[in-house]
Order: structure tokens, then sequence, then C-alpha cells
């Protein structure tokens, strides 16, 4: 079976957009102010208070909050990160901008989070900051790293609306914590980032960071540390005010499809499914992640589902095994297993908030045919 003809293909990710996002984006192009203006502030106050904490700061991507967060804990030359190898590149990437290195530890094969045990174990003296990543939107066992008593940055990118077994949100602890808003993330701003803590002092200093290193009392004649241009602009940041009023909508949308293919996939055989939430943890759903059966080509597979009309990518590659982490650490096959066997046999199939019945019904009915033709 293959695509009827006129069927649409089924795209990995599509953003929810609509009237709200519009108005706010008019708004700001009819008031002429289109940075540093008051959308900023105003985002980043509604998002420090969905998620209960104190202070929230906007940048401009994921990356660029990874980088400012690592830095306002102190992370600087010849120090190590450990994180882990089971990420999109952008988290190991940010200890090397401060010329750090990242010291990556194996994942727990339920989670697919960095393992505590393993990141005890990684420790060193020049460690100054573990990195958690909150994998596919699911969150990591902060209390378990919060015992190892070494700062802490986490990576939140995919886990907005994500909440730990004690009630707190992901994000919520006070830790700074990284969200992203690229256009596949539960929130979309675009481009567009955001650092969330409880602490004063490093939401001034991300604050001046992403603007060139100006505090607030200052004008533009004098800096008084190195700063980065990592501002969010006004229109991101309307953007980003309209998308967090429909969030439990997206979230909510996330949350039946996930259900749904996790009904329409039970019966293939050997199909790993993303795990289920336990412990009182609840994911934040971001993709739809599946491990394939061993013994099966992905590239083929993928190709094969493209010849259905779903779309579906390798996500993730091991960061070590990169070839940039391999010519500079020196990383090869077998250092990490558990995460090496997950990053050969993972894909990720369309998966957003409006995706219908039917189409995850295709997306089964396609993965059934080329898995068990
Ligand atoms: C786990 C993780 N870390 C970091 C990032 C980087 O975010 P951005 O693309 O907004 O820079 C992403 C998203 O793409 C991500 O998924």
């Amino acid at each position: 079976m293959s695509r009827p003809a006129g069927e649409e293909e089924i795209p990995l990710a599509r953003p929810v957009l609509g009237a709200a996002e519009e108005e706010a984006v008019r708004d700001v192009l009819r008031s002429g102010q289109l940075s540093l203006g008051p959308r900023v502030p105003a985002f980043e106050q509604a998002f420090a208070s969905r998620l209960g904490v104190a202070h929230a700061c906007a940048v401009s991507s994921g990356t660029a909050g990874l980088h400012l967060a690592l830095r306002a804990v102190g992370v600087s030359d010849g120090d190590e990160v450990v994180t882990s190898p089971f990420s999109f590149v952008a988290s190991a990437n940010a200890a090397i901008y401060e010329r750090a290195r990242p010291v990556f530890a194996d994942i727990d094969p339920r989670t697919l989070n960095l393992d505590p045990q393993a990141a005890a174990a990684a420790i060193s003296e020049r460690t100054t900051a573990i990195m958690p990543v909150h994998i596919f939107g699911y969150p990591a066992d902060l209390p378990a790293f919060e015992a190892l008593d070494v700062p802490i940055v986490e990576d939140a990118c995919e886990a907005l609306g994500a909440v730990h077994g004690d009630g707190v949100a992901v994000g919520g602890r006070g830790h700074p914590a990284v969200f992203g808003f690229y256009a596949n993330k539960q929130l979309t701003t675009g481009e567009g980032g955001m650092v969330t803590t409880a602490d004063a002092a490093i939401k001034a200093r991300i604050d001046s960071e992403r603007n060139q290193g100006r505090a607030p009392d200052m004008g533009w004649l004098d800096h008084d540390r190195l700063g980065f241009n990592y501002r969010l602009s006004d229109i991101a940041s309307a953007i980003g005010l309209a998308q967090l009023e429909r969030l439990d909508g997206m979230l909510a949308g996330r949350a039946r499809a996930a259900a749904s293919y996790r009904e329409a996939l039970a019966d293939i055989e050997g199909l790993e499914l993303p795990c289920e939430d336990s412990g009182g943890d609840r994911r934040g759903w971001f993709v739809f992640v599946v491990q394939l059966p061993r013994g099966r080509d992905r590239h083929a597979t993928i190709l094969a589902l493209r010849e259905h009309g779903v779309q579906s990518k390798p996500y993730l590659p091991a960061i070590h095994l990169m070839s940039l982490y391999r010519e500079t650490y020196g990383h090869r096959e077998g250092e990490f297993p558990v995460c090496e066997d997950v990053a050969a046999r993972s894909i990720a199939l369309p998966f957003f908030p409006e995706l219908s019945e039917d189409q995850v019904e295709r997306v089964a009915t396609a993965l059934r045919a080329v898995l068990q033709p």
C-alpha cells in the first residue's frame, strides 16, 4: 500500500497559530516599538507566573539561554559540565562556548534522561555544573541531581508543561531552567527561549548579558561586563503571550494525540513506545518518538514511510558520536551503550496538537505495512 493520490503528506510538526497571534503582531507593528518594549517583561512575567517561579528572562533561543545560564552559575575555562549524550547538540555545545568540557554519562533506559548514578560517577573536581535534559518532555529526576550538591542548569527546551512527581512544574524548582520556542515546540515564537530562575542575581546577570552587558540603570554609553545580543524582540514576545493563552489547549491536543498513538501502535511487535508517566511525574508532550524493533534498517523504514505519505526522522543522534565530538574529545562507539542503542533505533513520528485521529490511523497503518508486510 502506498499513499492514495491526492492525500496530503503528514508533516512532522505544525504550530497552532491563529487570529490571536496575528492581532498581537499587528499591535506591535502599530506601536512602532519592535524591540526593548513592554511585551518582553509582560511575556516574562506571564511565563514565570505560569510555572510558579520568581523570575524569567526572555532570550533569542534555547541555545542562547543555555549559554547564559551556564555562565550565570559560573562555568568557565577548563571546567566540566556533566550532561546527557542523548539530547539535541545545543545542550553540550553551550558548555564549549565557555571553553568548558561537556562530560557525558549514560541515560536511563526507561525515561531516556541522564541517569543520576552515572552522572554522579562522572563528577570530578573540575565539575562546575550538571545539566540534566528533560528529554522529549519527560521530567528528569531532579531530586536525585539535587542530592549531588553541584549547581544545576536544566535543559527544559522540550519540556514546557511537564510536572515533577512532587507537583512542581519543570522549570519551577528555582535552578536556572531553559525553555526553547522554535516552531516545533509546545509554545512557539518562531525562534526564542526563556530562562526561569528563583535567584534575582541570576535574573539580573542574564538580563544584562543578553543585552550586550548593559546594566538596567546604564545608558547606551557604558557596559560593565561582556555581553551578547541574545534579546527576544517585542514581536516574538507578543506571539509568545498569545501562545501562552492557548497553551493548555495545545498541551491537551498533544496529550490526546499521544494517547491515540499509544492505542493505534500497541500491536506492532517489537516497537517500543515512549514510557508512561510514573511516580507522579507528568510528561509535557513534545514529540512522539518510537524505537524500531532491533535489526530494522531505520533509513529504509523512513524512506518507506515517506512513500506512504508519512514524514519521520531519526531522533536523536548520540552527541558524543558526532564528528565534532569524536574529533575534539576522542569519543568512540561503546562508551554509552544505552544511549547508543536508543539513538540508533529512534524515529520521531508526525506529532502536533491538531493531529487528527485519521492521521494517527494513517501513520499506524503505514508503520504496520512497513514493519509487518
Ligand atoms: C533538548 C534541547 N536543547 C536545546 C535546544 C535548543 O533550542 P533552540 O533551537 O531554541 O536554540 C533544543 C531545541 O531545539 C532542544 O530540543
